[in-house]
């Protein structure tokens, strides 16, 4: 893990530095960023994504060699960020035919992809077929149906793994659980349908049953969630040699690594976590006499999301005397649903004045009209000022992926920076664009 960068008597910088007073990303000043490129501007460090790459691929090497990481695509999809993840010697998990398609065109070979997603349409499956994806996660029965038809009616097979709900809760916010009995998400191994669908999957001749997938839910920022999803899942494979004769080839235990959103946030250690993971495959494996499978990791957030920085310029401003001031910046929900989605938290600073020491509590509100449009609340800084460069971190995963048009905003351009040069990875969205599909009234 890298030291945090802490600059004396200013603001913490969760991302870049502080060079005489102002912040530079990747090697570029933000001025300079927002100057090039305009605002509000996502900004993704290279260099940090390269290394949350490689401290994963250290870290399974290191505790279980026989292992893949897996990039988890819908925490920041785009072509670069695809080929990126690919020259890191990651997979990519993909869950939509749009996803998809920009894995291939970024050059992803096929075989690195493993299709998910709840509710696949025919279209999609076929789409994941006739690309020859490397693995396809079964999530339900119907999966299950139309793998059958599809297989059947192209002539092909195809590689699953079948999506367990391993009954897991950790503690994070409601809508990003995804491991527990309640869920849409996958075979429940509690009630038993998980043992039913590796005996429907066994008689489709189609199929290849290679493994098991479960996702417990997303910014966990504690170990033992994770030890307890291996142990569920190992008990299982433990079940499926025994009762089923079958030797388990691919494990794979999902996403969900927390980062730092506000500079007191814990850290997840990451190379912890995949030892203790590591630990319990070995033994439960051992214990059950069955061949270690290959150990799949999906991460997304914690691949991109500390490397991201939104850029803003600060408009209007609202003082309501003795209840709060409103500094409303030009982006908000349609860039960055979280906090309205999630109650998520940001820290932010005044991109040009770090040497300024904070003087004011505001609320920082983003121009969608509706009053549950704010971004941060509560936010310690120098005065801002209409104009000011306002910097938020930890922007790097599901802000861009979940950007919308609300209000016809376009959507903000990315920039990817690293070793003092910028370039642009997805173009800023214009008002044609937004209106690019709507069929002018005759
Ligand atoms: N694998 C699967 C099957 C997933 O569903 C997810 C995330 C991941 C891996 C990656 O999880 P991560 O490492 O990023 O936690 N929009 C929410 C997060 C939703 C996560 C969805 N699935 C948010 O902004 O907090």
């Amino acid at each position: 893990m890298e030291t945090r960068p802490r600059v004396d008597a200013g603001p913490e910088l969760l991302l870049g530095e502080a060079r005489a007073g102002k912040l530079v990303l990747g090697g570029v000043p933000a001025q300079r960023l927002a100057a090039e490129f305009g605002t509000p501007l996502y900004v993704l460090d290279e260099d940090r994504v390269r290394e949350r790459c490689r401290a994963y691929i250290r870290a399974l090497h290191r505790h279980y060699p026989h292992g893949q990481v897996v990039y988890a695509s819908k925490a920041f999809c785009c072509m670069a960020m695809c080929r990126l993840a690919h020259e890191e010697g990651l997979y990519l998990d993909v869950v939509s035919s749009g996803e998809l398609a920009t894995a291939l065109r970024a050059g992803v070979p096929p075989a690195h992809l493993l299709v998910h997603g709840n509710n696949k349409t025919a279209g999609e499956i076929r789409d994941a077929l006739r690309a020859g994806v490397g693995r396809i996660v079964v999530d339900n029965f119907y999966d299950l149906e139309l793998l059958e038809a599809l297989t059947r009616e192209t002539g092909g097979s195809a590689d699953v793994l079948l999506r367990l709900t391993p009954g897991i809760e950790p503690h994070t916010h409601e809508a990003i659980r995804t491991g527990g009995v309640d869920s849409k998400f996958g075979f429940g191994i509690l009630g038993g349908t998980a043992r039913e669908a590796v005996g429907r999957s066994r008689e489709i001749p189609t199929l290849r049953l290679r493994g098991i997938h479960c996702h417990i839910g997303s910014q966990i920022l504690d170990r033992a969630p994770f030890v307890q999803a291996a142990e569920a899942m190992m008990e299982f494979a433990a079940w499926m040699a025994r009762d089923q004769g079958i030797a388990l080839e691919d494990l794979d235990l999902g996403g969900g690594a927390g980062v730092r959103y506000l500079p007191d946030d814990p850290v997840l250690e990451i190379d912890e976590v995949i030892g203790a993971v590591a630990d319990v495959v070995r033994q439960r494996a051992r214990a059950a006499g069955l061949p270690l499978p290959r150990l799949l990791i999906e991460p997304g957030r914690s691949i991109v999301g500390d490397a991201g920085a939104t850029l803003y310029t600060v408009g209007s401003i609202k003082s309501i005397p003795g209840i709060r001031t409103y500094v409303a910046v030009d982006g908000g929900m349609y860039e960055n649903p979280r906090p309205a989605l999630y109650q998520a938290r940001y820290h932010s600073v005044l991109a040009d004045r770090l040497d300024e020491a904070p003087a004011a509590t505001v609320t920082i509100a983003g121009r969608c009209c509706e009053s549950g449009d704010v971004l941060i609340r509560d936010a310690r800084l120098p005065a801002p000022r209409p104009g000011d460069l306002l910097a938020v971190f930890s922007t790097g995963a599901y802000n861009y992926s979940m950007a919308g048009n609300y209000n016809r905003y376009p959507r903000p351009a990315v920039v990817f920076v690293g070793g003092g040069r910028a370039r642009l990875a997805v173009v800023r969205e214009t008002v044609d664009d937004v209106l690019a599909r709507d069929v002018p009234p005759a």
